[in-house]
């Protein structure tokens, strides 16, 4: 019998698991517990961390879960090597289900960045205004550079006070579209953004919109997860799922 684990928190995890009700699938839908009101799953759902990798372990046995597919944030990297050294430990089958990096096409002005503290380096000396569209974590960092005016896109309003002097606090979540990033960055007057190459469709329309603008994208890459089956699809999921089932 074959019994998922998805672990989830993005777009893609949703649309994964809207395919897994509508095929009878038994499958458990895993979220960190990072916003106030995740969005409700078709599926039965666990909110929380499993305790590291032995906490999961010992969760995969517990559940009898059979195969585990990774579907949290690129950016989610203690999650997804967790996942890895688990499924190891366990002998369960694991893939990533993982949007492609976003890449710079005709028009794009990308500064290339390979840590958080990379990005905060390649922003200006000069005061700037920043659409710091990287979440709520990692804002510490760009406290060296308080003399930038931040504006902040996050799911729920923080609970705790920021550690940027100059912020806007923008409340909403995606997917967004290029009208409105458009608009957002031309109400702020935003000189520069600063991305995580998440990929996908969901996020990307704030690309497009500094593109149009002419603006500046200082672009985080992705930080190093072990190697996994990648699959780029729900359908590549599916074809996985019952392939290793079989
Ligand atoms: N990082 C981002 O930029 C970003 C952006 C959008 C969405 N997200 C989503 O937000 C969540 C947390 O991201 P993160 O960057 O904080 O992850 P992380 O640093 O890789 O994970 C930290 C810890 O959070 C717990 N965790 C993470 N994802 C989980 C899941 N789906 N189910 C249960 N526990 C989970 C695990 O705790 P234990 O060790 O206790 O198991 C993990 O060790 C993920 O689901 C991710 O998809 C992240």
């Amino acid at each position: 019998m074959t019994r998922i684990l998805l672990l989830g928190g993005t777009t893609e995890a949703s649309q994964l698991a809207k395919t897994l009700a509508e095929t009878g699938a038994d499958a458990v839908f895993s979220y960190a517990g990072r916003t106030a009101k995740p969005v409700s799953q078709p599926l039965p759902t666990r909110v929380g961390g499993f305790g590291g990798v032995e906490g999961l372990a010992e969760y995969l046995r517990t559940e009898s879960i059979t195969h585990v597919v990774d579907a949290t944030h690129p950016f989610a990297a203690q999650m997804s090597t967790n996942a890895v050294q688990a499924c190891e430990a366990t002998d369960v089958k694991l893939c990533a289900f993982e949007r492609p990096a976003w890449q710079a096409g005709e028009g794009d002005a990308w500064v290339h960045a390979g840590t958080i503290d990379e990005a905060v380096n390649a922003l200006p000396d000069a005061p700037a205004r920043v659409f710091l569209a990287i979440g709520k974590q990692n804002l510490a960092q760009f406290a060296v550079k308080p003399q930038h005016h931040y504006l902040l896109r996050l799911v729920d309003a923080p609970e705790a006070s920021l550690p940027l002097p100059h912020t806007t606090v923008e409340i909403a979540r995606g997917p967004f579209d290029v009208a409105g990033d458009t608009a957002l960055m031309q109400r702020h007057g935003i000189t520069h953004v600063v991305a995580k190459n998440a990929g996908g469709a969901g996020a990307a329309a704030k690309l497009t919109a500094a593109r149009t603008l002419g603006l500046p994208v200082i672009m985080i890459g992705r930080p190093d997860v072990p190697a996994r089956p990648i699959k780029g699809s729900v359908a590549e999921v599916m074809a996985w799922l019952s392939h290793s089932a079989a």
